[in-house]
């Protein structure tokens, strides 16, 4: 069977849940952003190797914003989709929400675009399958991926 040349990012879509412990906070009782991060880069990588089918490693996290906080036992919902493959690299944006128990009100937190490179049996770098977005939001991603992409090395 020929392998496949594209994915839409719909097939590589990931979705983590975490609920917030004290372990995970700051003295003020705040979800704490390293931890954030940590489960984020879990997600990303996971959305990375479903969409390359390779084995693949975090070179750089190019922007993360922390736009509310999270507190203990707040559910956390972490969603990664990949926008746009280039030769061996992927760029991968990450988001997400916090949702309060008791009212159920649901907040987005942090918004993230995670750089997986993909490796081979020999962790030699590997191209990857391309990316063809569907919706025009996919569209979208995948364009302003290139420009995210041709700004980090300008
Ligand atoms: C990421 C890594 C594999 C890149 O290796 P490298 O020899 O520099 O690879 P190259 O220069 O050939 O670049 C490979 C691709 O990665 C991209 N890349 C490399 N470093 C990058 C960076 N810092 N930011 C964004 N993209 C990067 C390149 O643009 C290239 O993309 P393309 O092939 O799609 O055009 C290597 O630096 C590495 O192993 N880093 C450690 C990874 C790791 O341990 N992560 C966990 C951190 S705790």
């Amino acid at each position: 069977m020929k392998a496949l040349s594209y994915k839409a990012p719909s097939d590589s879509e990931t979705i983590k849940t975490e609920v917030v412990c004290p372990n995970d906070t700051n003295p003020m009782g705040i979800l704490q952003g390293g931890r954030l991060v940590e489960w984020m880069d879990i997600a990303a990588a996971v959305c990375a190797q479903t969409h390359a089918e390779k084995i693949c490693v975090t070179a750089c996290i190019n922007r993360v914003d922390f736009s509310a906080a999270a507190k203990v036992g707040d559910i956390i919902t972490i969603s990664a989709r990949i926008t746009r493959a280039f030769k061996t690299s992927m760029e991968i944006f990450v988001f997400a929400f916090a949702k309060t128990v008791m009212d159920g009100k649901n907040y987005l937190i942090s918004e993230a675009y995670f750089i997986f490179v993909a490796l081979d049996e020999y962790g030699k770098t590997t191209p990857v399958i391309g990316v063809a977005p569907v919706t025009a939001a996919e569209k979208k991603q995948f364009n302003a991926a290139l420009v995210r992409k041709k700004k980090m090395f300008s």
